[in-house]
Order: C-alpha cells, then structure tokens, then sequence
C-alpha cells in the first residue's frame, strides 16, 4: 500500500500526460504517419484511441487507486503466484527504459550542440563518444528526479516540463504557419483517405502507435494511478489525457510537416526523421537555430517526463516488495537500467556494436520493445479484468468494461498475428525503420503465444476472486 499521494488534480495530470506525451507523439508519429500515407493514417488512429487506449487508460488508473499500490503487489493481490506475471511487466517497462534514455540522451545532446551553435548531425555526432556520454547524463538526471518521490520529484518536474512542452510546441506550430509548406503539409495531414481503411497493415500501425504512445499497458498508468486522490474522476481524466496526448502528436505533426514540405525533404522517412531529416532544413531555414533548439528542447522534455514515469514502475514496485527506501530502489534500479542499456547506447558510438548486422538498440527494439508493448498489455487485461473480475471494478468501468475484457485483448493479439505474417507496418516499437520486420515478428508472434499458454495455465481452476476480498 502506498500513502504517496498527487498534491492535486493538475499535478496529477500534468504528470501522466508527462508520461504519456514522449518521442512517440512527437518523432515517432510523424514518422507513422508519413509512412502510412499521412491523413490517411488518422481515422484508424482515432478510432484506436477512444476504443482502445481510453479504456485501457481508465482500467489501469482504476486498478492503480482501487489497489493503491505498485504493478507487483497488484498481480500479487489477485493471486500470490501472479507476482511473477507483475515482475515480466516491470522487467519490460525497465527493458524499455534502458533504451529510451539512449534516445533521450541523443536529443539531449542535440539540444546542447544546436545551443552552442555547432548544428550537428546523426552521422558526425554518432561518430563521437558523445551519445554515451549523454545517456550517462539522461540516465542519472531520470534518477535523480525519481528519487526525489512522488511530489517532490516526478510531480514538481511535470509542472515545470510540461507547461514548457506545450508553450513551445504551440509557438512552433506557429512558425510552421509561416512557411510556404504549410497548406500541402495540412493537406498531406488532414485529407482522409477512406480507401485504405481496408487496408489491415494501416490499422495494426494505427493502435500499435496509440498504445506505444499513450503508454498504456505498462503498469505505468497502474502506477500513477495508485497516487490519485478518491475525488479525481478517472473517466474524465482518462478522455483528458487521451484527447491532450492525440493533441500533441497532431501539433508536431503541424510543425514537422511544414518543415518537410517547405524544404523539399521526405515525409516517408522513418527514424531518420528527428536526427538526419530534420537538422539539414534547420541549418537553412530563417532563425533555424533558435528553431532546432525549441524542437529539441520540446522533445527532450517530452522523453524525460516518459522516462521518469518508466522508472517509477519499477522503483515503486521495488520499494513495496523489498525494504529498500526509495533512494536505495532507484539508486539500484537506476544503475541496472544504465547497465542494460550500455549495448544500446554502444550501437550507435564509434565501437558501433551490432549483432547480425544489427545495430544492438535496434535489435532489442524489435525484440523487447516489440515483445514486452503487447504482452504487458495482455497480463494487464487477463489478470484484472478475466481473472480477478472484481464486481467494483466492472462497475468502475461501465461501459469501458466490455472494451477492455474482449475488444482489447482481440487487437492485441490480432495486431500481433498480422505483424507475424507480414502485413504490418512498425507497430510497438519506438524505431520505425522496419527493414527487418519479417523475421523478428514470427519470434514476437511465438513469444506471445508461450505468454498467452502461460498465463492460461496460471488462470487454471481460477474460480471468480474478486480483488477486494484478496485484498489484505
Ligand atoms: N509514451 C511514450 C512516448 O510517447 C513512450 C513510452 C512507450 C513509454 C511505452 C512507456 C511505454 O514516447
């Protein structure tokens, strides 16, 4: 059980909209979009959103408040052996992390060199031992904020970064208007295209984005949810944060566009977008520095809310089921997320460590990142909505609840069978270069399968438990 609690309602929001409003909504959507043929892309997305990622939203914080506690001690108070089912979950989101500070390092050492005036690019500033030397800093500042604890640290950065985050985004899209790409890049974005909504590669990209964008499924929301207050109400907050995160991604989508437009560069790129693309049109364009340095301030405050909100999964969870202070939890956990992500961060450095040709970061995105998205997601649903099937959280979820306990685990698992035949586009992962898809789909197809068989052996015999009654 935890006391933490959110100082307030904003503070609340403002930290899972931090959590959820990361480089998914602001380099990885546009990358999606462009690739999936711009507004055509957007009805799917849309759609995913209220069906999927609302009530998926609404179930976590739900189960977080009711339960008051880390994603371990939930699965646990369903049913001891569940514990497991909750430490593969926070394994994952860490997994994660280790990563995305690796990417949250490279936009940070962006910003510093478009500060200082040196304007580089991916290939010069991979070819340095700077980006070790950035996640190193990424990785203890994410520390350094999560020990701080709820209020004090993830709370009180949300209220600063966030804010920031809107502010310049807005004045951004406000330059973007500006420049002569505007209209075509508008057209590009908002013209639907009701063609290919058969097309099924389209949809899978569409919730796969949701879901890796409004960071459900993680145990994050989970988390934060088990800081709110009883008076918050989380359908509502649940559309807010849903409707503030599409909003964001969309704004970008107005800023990056133009840019792309204005300066005849490829809207089709995909990982390329932030790092290569994007920095030659800032060189050219009138006050590109002053540019360059909002667009990666934005993005680097946008990664460091997201990475926070990682840590505190497991930290919280770590703080619950050992005796470890918070200082001590994040202390560790924060040198075994650096530790794990020393490969990622090496991949793109001089020693340019790969494995099969692959550049490692690339590899566990398409592994891990791929895999731990979609079967976290699974565990959520199977073992709060199938499994525990409290009658208080049916009836928190209303009409939410049929949502969640069939429609989502459909998607999940469909999206994922798709992926596995081939006929997806990037789905879960944070990269969007998908040369390799192929292969690396058939192990994430199996891997979710052996999940799907474990968790129904798990489940055998299971009887309805409702979670109150498991409760101690
Ligand atoms: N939602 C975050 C983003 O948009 C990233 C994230 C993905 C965080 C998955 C947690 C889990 O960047």
């Amino acid at each position: 059980m935890t006391t933490e609690r959110w100082s307030s309602r904003v503070g609340f929001l403002l930290a899972t909209v931090g959590a959820a409003v990361g480089l998914g909504n602001i380099w990885r959507f546009s990358a999606v979009v462009g690739q999936n043929g711009g507004g055509a892309y957007l009805v799917p997305y849309l759609v995913a959103a209220f069906v999927c990622a609302v009530p998926m939203l609404l179930l976590e914080l739900t189960v977080g408040r009711r339960l008051r506690t880390d994603v371990v001690s939930a699965f646990r108070s369903v049913r001891a052996e569940y514990a497991v089912l909750g430490w593969v979950v926070a394994g994952g989101v860490l997994l994660i992390l280790s990563y995305y500070l690796v990417l949250t390092g490279w936009v940070l050492g962006f910003l510093v060199s478009w500060l200082a005036g040196s304007q580089t690019t991916f290939g010069p500033f991979t070819a340095s031992w700077l980006p070790v030397g950035y996640f190193v800093a990424a990785t203890a500042l994410t520390g350094g904020i999560v020990s701080l604890g709820v209020r004090g640290g993830i709370e009180r950065m949300a209220t600063v970064v966030m804010p920031t985050v809107f502010v310049v985004l807005v004045a951004l899209a406000g330059y973007a208007l500006t420049l002569p790409g505007w209209q075509e890049a508008a057209g590009f974005l908002f013209t639907p295209q009701l063609s290919v909504l058969s097309d099924p590669g389209i949809w899978s990209a569409a919730f796969g984005q949701v879901f890796f964008s409004l960071s459900v499924g993680q145990g994050i929301m989970l988390t934060y949810g088990s800081y709110v207050d009883e008076a918050t109400n989380l359908v509502t907050s649940s559309v807010l944060i849903t409707v503030t995160d599409i909003g964001a991604a969309v704004v970008a989508g107005l800023v990056i566009f133009p840019i792309v437009f204005s300066f005849g560069l490829q809207p089709t790129l995909g990982t390329e977008l932030a790092f290569t693309t994007l920095p030659t049109a800032f060189a050219a364009m009138p006050f590109g520095r002053v540019v360059a340095v909002a667009f990666f301030g934005l993005l680097f405050f946008a990664a460091l809310s997201s990475a926070v909100s990682l840590l505190e999964v497991g930290v919280a969870a770590a703080t619950n089921s050992t005796t470890l202070s918070r200082e001590r939890a994040t202390l560790l956990l924060t040198a075994g997320v650096f530790t794990a992500g020393i490969p990622s961060a090496l991949s793109y450095s001089p020693v340019r460590l790969s494995l099969a040709a692959r550049p490692v970061l690339d590899l566990i995105d398409e592994s891990v990142g791929a895999f731990a998205l979609p079967v976290s997601a699974l565990l959520i649903v199977f073992v709060f909505v199938w499994a525990a099937d409290a009658v208080d959280l049916r009836r928190d979820l209303g009409v939410f609840d049929p949502l969640v306990r069939y429609l989502v685990p459909g998607v999940l698992v469909v999206v994922t069978a798709a992926k596995a035949v081939g006929i997806a586009r990037p789905t879960w992962r944070l990269l969007v270069d998908h040369a390799r898809d192929g292969d690396i789909g058939l192990v994430v197809a199996g891997g979710v399968l052996v999940v799907l068989a474990g968790i129904g052996w798990l489940l055998r015999n299971r009887g309805l438990v409702s979670m109150e009654r498991q409760r101690r």
